[in-house]
């Protein structure tokens, strides 16, 4: 942040703004941006996920799948005031599924960071593309990230996509985000997939934990 009071400014402490977004529905959005925030929960940091999907309201039925929540705040946009997300290290947005390009210019705005979860099929790949050029256009490209998601665990597919898309001078997270079932198994029961019974539940989480570590 630009300012002549960089003291001040790091006194104020507010959230860093994470916005998780994609043109299509059903890439993994609501996944990364629960397990995102679970995962800076977890190494002790403040976050808060934002439920902005008012017609699905996925994270939100999510964290009441089971009485105990998921162990931090999940907040719909009514609720964020101030005073409320005042000391919070993180606020991580889960938006709507099929943003008007106007509406998407706005987030860009908003948000200190947009992650745009892909999959590595060359159609995924390619509507990712075009997304990153039309927050190119608006100015958002610096602040904006790819999370190739949905990887299949075995094979050098995530690897060539994130090659490919960096070659194209695009900003890709190092971290894969695997396909385990272990995902879908954690939303059906409205936990964490660390807390689900599966063999590669361990795995899964471990990808979440380095994902969360590149973002803050
Ligand atoms: N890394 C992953 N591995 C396996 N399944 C995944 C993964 N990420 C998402 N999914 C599954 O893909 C489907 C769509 O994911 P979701 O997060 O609801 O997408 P969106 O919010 O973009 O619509 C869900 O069934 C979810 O369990
Ligand atoms: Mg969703």
């Amino acid at each position: 942040m630009d300012s002549p009071f960089p003291a001040l400014c790091y006194a104020r402490a507010m959230p860093k703004v994470i916005a998780v977004t994609s043109e299509k529905g059903g890439v993994g959005k609501s996944t990364l941006a629960v397990h995102l925030t679970g995962a800076l929960s977890a190494r002790g940091l403040l976050a808060a996920l934002i439920d902005e999907d008012g017609r699905v309201g996925s994270s939100l039925r999510w964290s009441r799948r089971q009485e105990g929540g998921l162990g931090f705040e999940v907040l719909e946009p009514d609720d964020v005031k101030p005073k409320r997300v005042a000391g919070h290290d993180a606020l991580i947005l889960d938006t709507e599924g099929r943003p008007r390009r106007k509406e998407l210019r706005q987030l860009a705005e908003r948000a200190d960071l947009l992650l745009l979860p892909s999959g590595v099929s060359a159609l995924e790949l390619e509507a990712t593309r075009e997304l990153l050029e039309f927050l190119d256009e608006a100015g958002a490209a610096r602040h904006t990230r790819v999370v190739l998601t949905r990887v299949p665990p075995t094979g050098l597919a995530g690897e060539h996509a994130r090659e490919d898309l960096r070659e194209g001078g695009w900003t890709v997270c190092n971290t894969l985000v695997r396909h385990y079932a272990a995902y879908q198994k954690a939303a059906e029961a409205g936990v964490l997939c660390r807390d689900v019974r599966d063999p590669r539940a361990e795995n899964a989480w471990h990808d979440i934990l380095q994902l969360s570590r590149e973002v803050l």
